[in-house]
């Protein structure tokens, strides 16, 4: 038999620190004007230095959202856990996770898919839940990118964008056939991977010591980046692509939509697709401009607040969509 997979709570965290555009134009040739214009960015969060972690700040949020799930922590059956910006190199921020909320030997699993994370991490809970394996699975995203980007005019393409943040959700067996994830569509082209990425030299086959002594402070490739122009472009077509496929998969129209969740990367992409949807201000979810492009956390972010804020029906269908690094792009089509 089976089953139907529901998100059953959510939850999200962010620093307090906010770091506005004047911020930022402090410490780069930046200013407010270019940077709302471009992106519709205001202000992002940065974690504090030595306080906080990927990995704490998805224990907050996984604590908000199984308590929004009137589940005891004990039920979780699995955790996913998706990031770029891990706590270590290894191992993962899964299992830092099971020990943080003392969770029973469950396990963890850690997804790499950048921008589309937590649409991946969403599908593997669902393909779970579905086959009958587990009953509650955590699916967490969350990021630490500030101290890896480069605040100085040199690197103020991708400094103003990124922000640091988690979200999570418990993913629960549903008894209600018509309702819950109806189905994941995932992504990937690699040809592109060089085009927004952190291609550290030699990390992997190198040892850092080594790796260090070849380096100076000029040598840009140890910051990540991303070719912008060519990046948005695929991002325009990529998110009309998978939304089209989740919606044809159900037998489904952009006439159906009642909430689109995307990615947070840029408000001008989002206000791309909901004018080729022909969808509502009302009908698109946007907070980019509280907490930037939050990466594996922007989805469980704004779905977190677009519930809170009563912007989410029961019965509504809900539409999820990502694009990022690899590149990956995935969507997920829910009955909520
Ligand atoms: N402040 C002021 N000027 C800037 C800044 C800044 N922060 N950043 C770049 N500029 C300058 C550039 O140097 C350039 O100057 P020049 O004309 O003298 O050379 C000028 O502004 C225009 O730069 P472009 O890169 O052409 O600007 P564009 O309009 O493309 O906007 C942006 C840049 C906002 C990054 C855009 O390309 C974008 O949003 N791309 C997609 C981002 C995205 O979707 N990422 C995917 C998800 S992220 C992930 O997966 C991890």
């Amino acid at each position: 038999m089976l089953y139907r997979s529901k998100i059953k709570g959510l939850g999200f965290y962010v620093p307090d620190n906010i770091v506005t555009n004047d911020d930022l134009s402090k410490l780069m040739d930046t200013n407010d004007a270019w940077i709302q214009e471009r992106t519709g960015i205001k202000e992002r969060r940065h974690a504090l230095k030595g306080t906080e972690t990927t990995t704490s700040m998805g224990v907050k949020a996984s604590l908000k959202a199984i308590e929004a799930a009137q589940i005891n922590k004990e039920e979780i059956d699995f955790i996913v856990f998706a990031t770029l910006s891990p706590d270590y190199y290894f191992p993962g921020c899964g299992v830092l996770v099971q020990k943080e909320l003392g969770l029973p030997n469950v396990g963890a699993l850690d997804i790499r898919n950048q921008c589309s994370g937590f649409i991946y991490a969403l599908s593997v809970a669902d393909q779970y839940i579905k086959t009958g394996m587990y009953k509650n699975v955590l699916v967490i995203g969350s990021e630490t990118q500030s101290p890896a980007l480069d605040m100085t005019t040199r690197g103020r393409n991708m400094a103003v964008l990124f922000g640091d943040g988690a979200g999570a959700a418990v993913v629960s067996r549903s008894d209600d056939a018509q309702k819950g994830i109806l189905s994941t569509h995932l992504h990937s082209q690699g040809e592109h991977a060089a085009e927004l990425a952190m291609i550290t030299p030699g990390v992997g086959t190198k040892w850092v010591p080594e790796i260090l002594a070849e380096n100076n402070p000029d040598d840009v490739s140890y910051y990540p980046y991303m070719n912008g122009q060519f990046v948005f472009k695929n991002a325009v077509v990529r998110f009309s692509e998978v939304i089209e496929e989740g919606l044809k998969a159900n037998g489904l129209t952009r006439a159906d939509i009642n909430m689109l969740v995307p990615h947070q990367a840029n408000l001008r992409i989002s206000q791309f697709i909901q004018h080729q949807f022909k969808l509502t201000d009302e009908q698109v979810f946007n907070n980019i401009m509280k907490y930037g492009n939050t990466t594996a956390a922007s989805v469980p972010i704004a779905l977190t607040e677009a519930v809170q804020q009563g912007k989410i029906k029961e019965g509504d269908l809900v539409v999820l969509a990502a694009f990022g690094s690899g590149f990956t792009w995935a969507s997920a089509i829910i009955r909520w």
